[in-house]
């Protein structure tokens, strides 16, 4: 019997497929936070992009993937082929990752890696929600069990790296929700006054 281990934000375990989808968008917010800034100033949210992003593709390497090849192939040759590429993928993401990584913000090529890595991880991203999370839906895999596996790991994972879990990361909507706001607006600069965190969080 799985543990009911709960998140850092006390929110209930979600199943496989929600909890991946949620660091697809989490991502995704971070992706679009980089283009928004200037020279320099966004190497902080890169690495953080660049740190999800290893641990996201380590939990759906070794729970996820595994899993989803063994039912998938079981369906179809096609169906489970969606794995490999995955994998594919995930190892050409990678090398993107470590290139970021070893950069400086010196580096000509500095944004242009990254949106690079934007661009492929958006591809990815739309095939494993497009194909291989609709696939594994309708297999007979327990996702929730999965879930909390890929939720135990992640944490471990974060844990170890000392990556921390913010909350700009746990609420994707609130962005959706302020973004619809006048800009330039005093309740903005306010609210950016009372962040408490590095502030890049608050951009509007
Ligand atoms: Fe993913
Ligand atoms: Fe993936």
């Amino acid at each position: 019997m799985a543990r009911a281990t709960q998140t850092r934000n006390g929110e209930k375990p979600q199943d496989a497929i929600a909890l991946l989808k949620q660091d697809h968008r989490t991502v995704e917010q971070l992706f679009e936070q980089f283009e928004e800034t200037e020279d320099g100033e966004g190497i902080p949210i890169a690495q953080r992009v660049c740190q999800l992003l290893t641990i996201h593709t380590q939990i759906e390497e070794e729970i996820l993937y595994p899993a989803a090849k063994e039912s998938l192939s079981s369906e179809g040759e096609e169906e489970g082929e969606m794995v490999y590429e995955a994998e594919v993928e995930h190892a050409s993401a990678k090398d993107l990752i470590a290139k970021i990584e070893d950069m400086t913000e010196q580096d000509e090529q500095y944004n242009a890696t990254v949106k690079v890595l934007s661009e492929y991880i958006k591809h990815h991203v739309k095939e494993e929600e497009g194909e291989m999370f609709p696939a594994l839906r309708k297999s007979e895999l327990d996702l929730k069990e999965i879930g909390q596996r890929l939720l135990e790991r992640k944490q471990q994972l974060m844990t170890a790296m000392g990556v921390t879990e913010e909350e700009s990361d746990a609420a994707p909507a609130r962005k959706r929700a302020t973004s619809k706001s006048r800009s330039g607006t005093k309740s903005q600069a306010a609210s950016r006054a009372k962040s408490k965190s590095s502030g890049r969080a608050a951009r509007h």
